[in-house]
Formats: structure tokens, sequence, C-alpha cells
């Protein structure tokens, strides 16, 4: 039997060091004091009475576990060293492609933008008018419970809903009287310019549902396609509210623009008909005074943009 005594120095060694390897010596065979000491951290344990070979192959076997035991850490911690350097390289690396992301991102807004503020220009009614649409898109689209990544779709869709009027000439889309048949025509055929100009632009597809979509009707009667209810994309059925709107509290040449309040009946007027009731209901809980900060903060970024227009052409 392995004396307490002996049991007692094993854990004091062992407490001391897991590094020491410990062969018990035990007078009698005695499987469970033998499976206890191993569980107490013995390396092996040698019977008595016991002669140099049996002890040599023991302490051999004992050196060899150790040796083992060894390498295998090495060999561990080599590993642990070699994920940490490979996880700090990669996270480099992503963040290294994060940034460029971003910026490829915002150059890839800011040329949209700049896209899309030549094209208020040239359609001289509609100054501000693109960034103001893209803000109450945005607005409803967020009271309606619509996220990344689709709200940024619906935004690059709105920005760009009228794009495809660069395919308009002149002669009809700054015609100062009303169009007549032929050049209704013409004009009707901006969303499907939009699309076709657009649609190889991978990163614009999810975008494009409101660019051929935005003149849509939800009573079927709108263009190019006549869709009617849900089949027209959500985002277009948001954007036909806002674009109304936008349309009624501006200036025309032809007449001044409505009060906030006015456009708003308007909008309840035709709920169900030329608008999606559940948008329009969403549109009506937006209070007066939002939609006023919303349009003084785009005067104010556009009166920015112009300023610095001219100061970089002075
Ligand atoms: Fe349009």
């Amino acid at each position: 039997m392995i004396l307490t005594a002996g049991i007692q120095l094993l854990k004091q060694l062992k407490a001391g060091t897991r590094e020491i390897d410990v062969v018990m010596v035990t007078g009698v065979i005695d499987t469970d004091t033998a499976v206890n000491a191993i569980r107490d951290g013995a390396s092996d344990y040698v019977t008595k009475p016991f002669n140099l070979e049996e002890v040599r192959i023991v302490v051999q076997r004992t050196l060899e576990k150790r040796r083992l035991i060894r390498e295998n850490r090495a060999y561990q911690e080599g590993l642990e060293l070699l994920v940490e350097d490979r996880t700090a390289a990669l996270r480099a690396t992503t963040d290294e492609v994060e940034r460029l992301y971003e910026e490829l991102q915002e150059s890839y807004e800011s040329t949209l933008q700049a896209m899309v503020t030549a094209l208020d220009f040239r359609d001289n009614e509609t100054q501000g008018h693109s960034l103001r649409v893209v803000e109450y898109t945005i607005r409803i689209a967020g009271s309606m419970g619509i996220v990344e990544p689709e709200l940024g779709w619906i935004r690059r869709g709105a920005l760009l809903h009228d794009v495809g009027k660069i395919g308009v000439p002149d002669a009809i889309l700054r015609k100062p009287g009303k169009l007549d048949g032929d050049e209704w025509i013409e004009m009707r055929k901006h969303p499907s310019h939009g699309y076709e100009m657009l649609r190889h632009i991978r990163f614009l597809a999810p975008a494009l549902e409101i660019v051929l979509c935005h003149q849509e009707r939800y009573d079927g009667s709108g263009y190019p396609r006549g869709l009617k209810g849900d089949t027209i994309p959500l985002g277009a059925r948001i954007f036909a509210v806002v674009d109304c709107f936008d349309a009624m509290t501006s200036d025309r040449p032809y007449r001044a623009a409505l009060p906030i309040e006015q456009a708003r009946d308007e909008v309840r007027k035709f709920s169900g008909t030329q608008f999606d009731p559940a948008v329009a209901a969403a549109f009506l809980e937006v209070p007066v005074e939002i939609w006023k900060e919303i349009r003084e903060d785009v005067h104010r970024k556009v009166a920015r943009m112009a300023a610095g227009r001219r100061s970089g052409s002075a």
C-alpha cells in the first residue's frame, strides 16, 4: 500500500510545480491505491520488491512522456502564436478592405450626387428636388419599418429616380407651356431610359425598382407598365407619394407652391387611387414641422453646394 505520507509528499510536490514527475513505490499491488496516486499526479508507480531494470524502464517511460508533453505544449504555443499573428494580419486586412470599401462607397455616392445635381440644374424647375425626395422617402420608409440594406437601396433609387430625363430633349424637358401628346410620349419614356442607363451597374441593381416604377400609380393608371397595387415595389409606392408632395409644395412658373397642409389633404384625397393607402397613412402621421425641417435642411445644403461651385469657378 502506498503510504499516506507518500501521497502527501506527492501532492506537495505537484502543488509546487506540474513540471515535476513523481514515480510512486508501493509495497502491495493495490489497483485502487495506484489509480488514486496517478489521479493525484503520479506519473507511474513501481511495486516492491523491484529490480533496477524495472525502475530504468519506468523512469525511461516517464521521461518519454514528459518529452512528449513538452513537445506538445511547445507545438500548441507555437500554434497559438501563429493563430494570433494570422488573426492580427487578417484583422488588419479586413480593416483596410472595410476602409477602402467605405471610400469607394463614398466616392460612388458623391458621383451619383453630382450626376443628380447636374440633372436638377438642367431641369431648373426642380432645384433640390432630388435631395428633398431622398430625405422624404427615407423618413417614411423608416417609419414603415424598413431598415438597411433596403433603406440604402431606396435612398439611391430616390436619388436617381429621374436620371432617365437625361434622355429627354431640352425642348420637352424645359418647355414652359404644357406638353402636347407626342411630347408626353417622350417624357413618359424617362423611367425606362433611366433603367436602361443603370441596369448594368451591379451596385445599383436593387435601386432600379424605384427608377423604373416611380411613375406607376396604385390603381394601375401610371406608367411605363401600368402596374397595380402591391405589384409596384414598396420603395416606388413610397416614392410616388413624396414625389407628388414635393411637386405640390414647390413653386412652378405657372403656380405658387401649395402650403404643406393643403398638399397633405391632396395625399389623403388620392389615398387608395394614386397612392398606396398604407404609405399615405404613414405619410400623414408625420407632423408638418418635420416636413418643414427637412425642406429647410435641404435648402441650406443646396445653397452651400451652389456657393461651393461659385467659389470653385471664380
Ligand atoms: Fe419622374
